[in-house]
């Protein structure tokens, strides 16, 4: 597993350790968000679950920073291969955040290190992958 970078739209994200209460509930092709902070300190972060992993990113379109979901906890597309942007169809890899299709190809979106424990899902340290295995 690669490390996951600390970038700028993850500055007022939650320290490691955080609670992701019912990550382990969201169920395959799902998504569930989660929100830290307000006003200018907000941070949204969403993870997905698919194929038996939770993948966790910063909800902030590379593109003109938009809110990614297109309806609460839509994030991916209709056929759920993709995270789709809801502003202007962007559509991402959901191992790797990149972007394949629409105004902001080659970019990524920002992974959140996640980690699996004793009581849940939590927001993971910097050397931690934003993948975890699931089933
Ligand atoms: S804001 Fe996401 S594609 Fe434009």
């Amino acid at each position: 597993m690669e490390p996951v970078l600390i970038s700028l739209q993850m500055r007022f994200c939650p320290p490691a350790g955080t609670p992701l209460p019912d990550a382990l509930s969201i169920k395959s092709d799902c998504s569930k968000s989660y929100s830290f902070g307000a006003g200018a300190q907000r941070c949204e972060i969403f993870l997905t679950h698919k194929d038996g992993a939770l993948y966790a990113y910063v909800n902030d379109c590379p593109h003109i920073h938009s809110p990614l979901d297109w309806q609460p906890d839509r994030f991916l597309n209709r056929e759920n291969t993709h995270i789709k942007c809801g502003t202007h169809g962007a559509l991402f890899e959901l191992a790797d955040g990149r972007c394949i299709e629409g105004p902001c190809v080659g970019r990524k979106l920002t992974p959140v290190p996640i980690s699996l424990t004793a009581t849940g899902v939590v927001i993971g340290t910097e050397t931690e992958d934003h993948r975890i295995i699931v089933a």
